[in-house]
């Protein structure tokens, strides 16, 4: 993993934008004390993600589970939402081939097609049910909680349609629920039905927990290497004790994004991966770029009201999108381009008689050089406008190399709350809307809070 910041330098830019070398002195020079922040606060039990670089017991258990229960399912249906369903879309996104439910049991090797149901849209889930048949599936529940409204929703709507088709005690062996290890009405429900069911660290949050049982469960039963996410996660966290900055890639990551938004207003952060195949990665960051830095209150109490607002695109399609915005729109933007040197599998672009003149510089290239020429364009020509921007590379889409991007990442969030002085851990800000949903729907304890605006509402037709 590489990790290419020259494009952030005002020096390599257009010379009037971009981050000045005196301002990078800076930030090395104020990274010890960031290091020391997250050190002690790794100390107090904060920071349990870095606890997952060694996991053997664990994933020889999953893998148990996976060779034996998970085999006698060709489809696994996940419901979960949030941090419990975007890391498994990740994966699964950039280590199984394409459209791999539409392929045969042999393209497959004999592992089972996965469904992820995230919403509670119920064309979405009445369409999945529809799909899939009860006999053949294992119904993976996923809640750290045990408590989420939706999964629950979905819990209930799904058991039914199980316990329609097969009866309730068979209905329980298709079910695996990845909850609590004591708490929370999943876990009660394990216990009651004697249903079986994983744990979740209680000291590891939701959006920091694919690496744990809630992404490697469905991982392992699609086939992935788990033991190698594992792995190439480690090799991250060795890299995350170095003292220097400027050889500690994640922590420079966040000390980049945090200079841009705070001292050269980038308050856009966009994640833009020249692969299909990361796509769903990127939604992954997203989520957790924003949930853990976006805060109303700093580690005082100070109310501050920060955070960078992450965008995700993909390249080469976003060129005809999004591009446009990022070259020549407002200075608020830092593009982070993740590139995969090696794409595994290739296409040439064949020649043909009489083509145009205008199309026949294409063939003797591939698609892959087109999409990396696209990306190394793409990022001189921001750099050229005075855009800040790096990339971030791996040689290819391997177990170890997703594990190194997806730690990589859950690094840089944990150094990046140091930076704003937040609390990366904890999402206030979504328990009010939670509240008002439980009232709404009449939950024993919730009462109707007032809206802010009295009266009719404005509405036009
Ligand atoms: O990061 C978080 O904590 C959240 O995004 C959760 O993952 C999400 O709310 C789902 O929570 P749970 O897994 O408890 O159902």
């Amino acid at each position: 993993m590489k990790l290419d910041y020259s494009r952030m330098l005002s020096d390599r830019l257009d010379g009037a934008h971009g981050l000045p070398r005196s301002q990078l002195a800076d930030l090395t020079g104020r990274f010890p004390t960031v290091l020391d922040e997250v050190r002690a606060r790794r100390r107090d039990g904060e920071y349990g993600f870095y606890n997952l670089g060694r996991q053997d017991r664990t994933v020889t258990a999953i893998r148990r589970f996976a060779e034996g229960v998970g085999q006698a399912y060709d489809h696994v249906l996940v419901l979960g939402i949030g941090g419990s369903a975007l890391g498994t879309k990740a994966l699964v996104n950039a280590l199984r081939p394409a459209a791999w439910n539409e392929l045969t049991d042999d393209a497959r090797e004999f592992f089972p097609r996965i469904t992820v149901l995230e919403n509670v849209d119920p064309s979405s889930v009445g369409g999945a049910l529809r799909r899939i048949d009860p006999r053949r599936v294992l119904v993976n529940v996923i809640s750290k909680s045990g408590g989420t409204a939706e999964t629950l929703a979905q819990y209930l709507v799904v058991r039914a349609w199980l316990d329609e088709a097969l009866g309730p005690d068979a209905a329980s062996r298709h079910l695996a629920l990845t909850t609590d290890p004591t708490e929370g009405p999943l876990r009660q429900i394990a216990e009651k039905e004697g249903i079986a069911a994983l744990e979740v660290p209680p000291e590891i949050g939701g959006r920091f927990s694919v690496l744990t049982s809630v992404g490697l469960l469905p991982a392992a039963l699609v086939g992935i290497d788990i033991a190698g996410l594992i792995a190439g996660a480690n090799r991250v966290l060795e890299r995350a004790e170095q003292e220097s900055l400027l050889h500690n890639p994640a922590a420079l990551y966040a000390a980049l994004h945090w200079a841009a938004d705070t001292w050269l207003g980038a308050r856009i952060h966009v994640v833009m991966p020249y692969s299909d195949r990361l796509k769903e990665l990127a939604a992954w960051y997203c989520q957790l770029w924003a949930e853990s830095l976006g805060k109303r209150v700093d580690r005082r109490g100070a109310i501050v009201h920060t955070g960078p607002t992450p965008a995700p695109a993909i390249g080469a399609t976003d060129q005809h999108s999004q591009v446009q915005l990022y070259m020549e729109g407002p200075y608020d933007k830092l593009v982070a381009f993740l590139r995969v040197d090696h794409p595994g599998e290739d296409l040439a672009i064949p020649g043909r008689e009489g083509l145009p003149e205008a199309m026949a510089y294409l063939p003797g290239h591939t698609l892959g050089e087109l999409l990396l020429a696209e990306l190394e364009s793409t990022s001189v020509a921001l750099a050229r406008m005075g855009r800040m921007n790096l990339t971030l590379s791996v040689p290819s889409l391997t177990a170890e190399t997703v594990g190194e991007l997806i730690m990589f990442f859950q690094v840089a969030t944990g150094f990046a709350g140091a930076w704003y002085g937040i609390n990366p851990f904890d999402q206030p800000g979504v328990e009010l809307g939670k509240r008002l949903t439980f009232a709404a729907l009449g939950r024993p304890g919730f009462s109707r809070e007032p809206a802010p605006n009295k009266g009719a509402p404005d509405t036009v037709e």
